[in-house]
């Protein structure tokens, strides 16, 4: 090394699978953060064994089923993973003997594979049984491989135009798409404007009767604004 240059940062590229509606295994800074677990209650994800599913960390955006189904079969499993959540959350797996980190949105939380700000996110949150769920969340998680945003399940809303103010540069963003529960694909191409971020890969969407969509015009709709809409397949993983 000589003298003036920087310490070479080791980055490698950010590996994602997708298991079905908004349930993503990101691997970044060397560890593995899977996002929303609801595989076995999903058809279009028959061919998911959600149990073979390895990670050292979930992440939760809100406690509706169709996000959390999976919490506590796939905990078991990994038994040494620790559930990051808004204090609802977190309290809720607390109470069943779970490892839980507790957060609330606001400033950086440091962790061992890189740092996570929680961000608002327009929606609801209540557990099955009705009881409160905390407010609903999105994520940025910046890694040595990179920052991206998970928006967990939202409408478009101006807080999004905070992120690129108070973030890293954004590698990509997990958007939902299908309307009806979240943003539709239309605002969502709104919503990468606002977060300044040409690399989207949706969520949300195709899962229910209420959030089927049309790929070529979702995709055509990103392409028109020159940004790229990624729709994964189940069971597919990708590198970024
Ligand atoms: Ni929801
Ligand atoms: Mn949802």
């Amino acid at each position: 090394m000589f003298p003036g240059q920087l310490p070479r940062v080791v980055s490698a590229p950010m590996k994602i699978t997708y298991f079905g509606h908004s349930c993503f295994l990101v691997e970044a800074g060397g560890k593995r953060l899977l996002f929303d677990p609801f595989v076995s209650g999903n058809p279009l994800a028959a061919q998911i064994n959600v149990n073979s599913i390895h990670f050292d960390y979930i992440l939760l955006t809100h406690a509706h089923s169709d996000h959390i189904a999976d919490v506590e079969a796939v905990m078991r499993q990994n038994p040494e993973a620790l559930i990051v959540g808004i204090w609802e959350i977190h309290a809720h797996y607390s109470a069943k003997g779970f490892s839980t980190h507790p957060m609330n949105k606001g400033g950086w939380w440091p962790f061992d594979f890189g740092r996570v700000k929680m961000v608002n996110a327009v929606h609801s949150s209540s557990f099955s049984d009705g009881s409160y769920g905390g407010d609903p969340a999105g994520y940025v998680v910046d890694t040595a491989d990179g920052a991206f945003y998970m928006a967990g399940d939202t409408a478009l809303t101006l807080d999004m135009k905070l992120i690129p103010m108070i973030c890293p540069a954004l590698k990509l963003a997990i958007l939902p798409i299908g309307s009806n529960f979240t943003m539709d694909y239309r605002d969502a191409v709104l919503a990468s404007a606002f977060i300044e971020c040409d690399r989207i890969v949706g969520c949300h969407y195709d899962t229910f009767g209420f959030i089927k969509i049309d790929h070529a015009k979702a995709r055509a709709a990103f392409a028109e604004k020159g940004k790229e809409l990624i729709l994964m397949s189940i069971g597919e993983t990708r590198t970024f």
